[in-house]
């Protein structure tokens, strides 16, 4: 679709922007005081990055913020989600803040607001300062407090500025990647026993609500990966799986966000763990509520004997992209229309905070780099959010994963999520052509409205 004609299905005001994260494309992870995170000690111990590498300089944006600013500028989109490095503002995670720290973050929006972009800032890109970490990381209650002091100290300096705040980013991923199946920092293997991370997590988001709100921020909304559960068949084990699956991953963030309650299924699991009032604490109200959508899961039950319950299985008969994952752009419209019909009331308008997808894309001759598989992802995708808001669902936003190439978790700098590719090597930044095809869809929108 012409980025002229995709630009009209978007209603006067609805943000396009891009998305990265401090741990991805930073580096400089000594620099001015920062303590380490957990990605640096998972990135350092060796075999758990794919591609071995760690992300100590990423793509040098804590020295190259300027230049990535210009690309911001050039790009036009109005805004820009961005995240801050816990352990650059508190290099324990706790005590007083870092004030080198602060100015860093001082100077990065200060630049994104001069280049005309309204900067969306995240807390908690799952680079959870190590220090806190030593002592029991998220399944210990009192990092949930030490969150909340964090959150006011970057409030106090920086409210008065960004446009709006994610204070947590997937914390189903940090719960279940990072404590359950030790897939993601820091490693640990909890399995179900990782749920009190999931609600700690949770308790550390309402608290950060809280001390931002204080703060006088702006508006404040939260991040969510979502994705559609599909069973892999009509097997009552398979469906029973994907319900579990459902309620762990889906339901337990939407309704307690939104409810102020667990899914039925899990509550019992939390008994133990959730105290008098939390579940207000994490139920804030919210100027928005992002969804971070990649793909939809396909569930089976676990057939072996396993630890867990269930398995994710191929999406049939979907092209891939290179982290693997399906392309099924209606799945985001199916999420959106159905989390609208069951939420009602409760949902505040939704942003997508995160959407793209990794293909790496070999420079032609000329130097230029013709993405064009990512313009179809990313246009589809966009119709499929087009779709939703005809259908009546209020979506005012959509991020693009990535601006940058970056250091990915997990797998290093292999898959290429950027709009602009970077050489780790030279760290050399070359606009694809989807960067030139997003700002197009941006000038498109300004000038219809
Ligand atoms: C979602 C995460 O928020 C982001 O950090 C990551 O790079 C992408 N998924 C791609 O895996």
């Amino acid at each position: 679709m012409l980025p002229q004609d995709l630009a009209a299905r978007f209603p006067a005001g609805f943000r396009f922007g891009t998305a990265t994260s401090a741990q991805q494309i930073e580096g400089a992870s000594t620099a001015d005081g920062r303590g380490s995170s957990i990605w640096d000690t998972f990135a350092a111990g060796g075999g758990r990055i794919l591609d071995g590498s760690t992300s100590e300089t990423a793509c040098d944006h804590f020295h190259r913020y300027p230049e990535d600013v210009a690309l911001l500028k050039e790009l036009a989109a109005p805004t820009y989600r961005m995240s801050i490095s816990w352990s650059r503002i508190q290099p324990t995670g706790r005590g007083p803040a870092n004030g080198r720290g602060l100015d860093f973050y001082d100077r990065v929006v200060d630049a994104v607001l001069e280049a005309g972009v309204r900067p969306m800032v995240t807390l908690h890109h799952w680079d959870l300062p190590q220090g806190l970490e030593d002592d029991g990381g998220w399944l210990n209650r009192d990092t949930a407090a030490r969150f909340a002091d964090y959150a006011a100290a970057v409030g106090d300096r920086l409210a008065d500025r960004v446009g709006a705040w994610v204070p947590m980013s997937e914390p189903a991923v940090v719960a279940y990647l990072g404590y359950g199946t030790g897939e993601h920092a820091p490693g640990r293997t909890l399995m179900f026993d990782a749920l009190p991370v999931a609600h700690h997590l949770l308790l550390a988001h309402g608290g950060a609500v809280i001390a931002l709100r204080a703060a006088g921020a702006a508006e404040v909304g939260c991040a969510h990966n979502h994705a559609p559960m599909w069973p892999a068949s009509d097997d009552p084990a398979d469906v029973g799986a994907t319900k579990l699956f459902d309620a762990l991953w889906n339901g337990l963030f939407l309704e307690s966000t939104l409810l102020g309650r667990y899914p039925q299924d899990l509550a019992p699991l939390l008994e133990d763990v959730v105290q008098p009032g939390d579940l207000a604490t994490i139920r804030q109200p919210l100027d928005f509520y992002g969804v971070n959508y990649y793909s939809p899961l396909r569930i089976a039950a676990a057939r072996d004997s396993s630890l867990s319950p269930f398995q994710l299985v191929e999406v049939l008969g979907r092209p891939r992209t290179e982290s693997g994952w399906a392309v099924v752009p209606e799945a985001l419209q199916e999420w959106l229309i159905m989390t609208r019909a069951r939420y009602r009331a409760a949902l505040p308008p939704i942003v997508i905070t995160e959407c793209g997808a990794a293909y790496d894309v070999a420079p032609l001759a000329d130097g230029t780099i013709d993405d064009s598989i990512r313009i179809e992802y990313l246009s589809t995708h966009l119709q499929a959010v087009a779709n939703a808001i005809a259908a009546g669902v209020d979506v005012r936003g959509f991020y693009v994963w990535s601006l940058l190439d970056c250091w990915e978790f997990e797998d290093g700098f292999s898959p290429r999520y950027g709009l602009v590719h970077v050489d780790p090597e030279t760290q050399q930044r070359t606009p694809k052509r989807s960067f030139h095809w997003y700002g197009a869809l941006v000038a498109a929108h300004r000038s219809v409205h």
